[in-house]
């Protein structure tokens, strides 16, 4: 997607080898018209799946995946990191560990919004070790409701999570596929694969 890859390129700050900081237009400003085309893309890409919900987690994936909903005609339901007041009883839990920020998560989701035969398109802002995802179709599936697809707006293609997610049987989508953030710069998948 060449307006996501010129964000990158234009916008991402690379923090070592391992981390693209893109606060101006995805985790912290966020970036309207660029969020409506993420939206626009991932409803193109999953068109004919049947979705019915579109689940994401808070808080960066919300503004992709509410995008994608609005495409799709579909509700969009995030995962909450933390526990609600007034969502108390009938939940959805599962753990989810974060590598980077050493921490284990209990995420949540009523069980009034996600049904039985739901046809889910799971939606986040980064792929790296795939846990959030994992957890996320644990979330789905423990009702009942079948996972489509996983759609990213920025896999981090040498961490394990794609991987893991396709051997698991997922179909994951990503809208630019980061090869590697070595020595500052940020390479894309396809241009390592130009380059052999
Ligand atoms: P995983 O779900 O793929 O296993 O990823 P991990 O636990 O490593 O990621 C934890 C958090 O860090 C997630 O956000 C994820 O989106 C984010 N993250 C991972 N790699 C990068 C990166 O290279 N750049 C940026 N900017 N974020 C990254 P979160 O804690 O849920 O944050 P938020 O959604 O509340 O903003």
């Amino acid at each position: 997607m060449k307006l996501l890859r010129d964000k990158v390129m234009t916008e991402g700050i690379v923090l070592g080898n391992q981390v693209l900081k893109v606060d101006s237009f995805l985790n912290h400003q966020m970036d309207p018209v660029l969020m409506r085309e993420v939206g626009s893309e991932f409803a193109r890409r999953f068109a004919g799946e049947g979705i019915t919900k579109v689940l994401t987690i808070e808080s960066s994936g919300i503004a992709p995946a509410i995008m994608t909903s609005l495409e799709l005609g579909v509700p969009m339901i995030f995962a909450r990191k933390h526990k609600s007041l007034t969502l108390k009883d009938d939940i959805l839990v599962e753990k989810v560990y974060s590598f980077t920020k050493r921490e284990t998560n209990e995420i949540t989701v009523s069980k009034k919004f996600l049904l039985p035969g739901d046809r889910v398109l799971i939606i986040d802002d980064f792929l790296a070790n795939g846990e959030a995802a994992f957890g996320l179709a644990r979330i789905a599936e423990q009702v009942g409701a079948s996972v489509a697809g996983i759609g990213i707006v920025i896999e981090k293609s040498f961490q394990p999570g794609a991987r893991l997610l396709g051997e698991a049987g997922y179909r994951v989508d990503s809208l630019v596929r980061i090869a590697s953030l070595e020595n500052g710069t940020v390479t894309f998948v396809d241009e390592v694969h130009e380059s052999l």
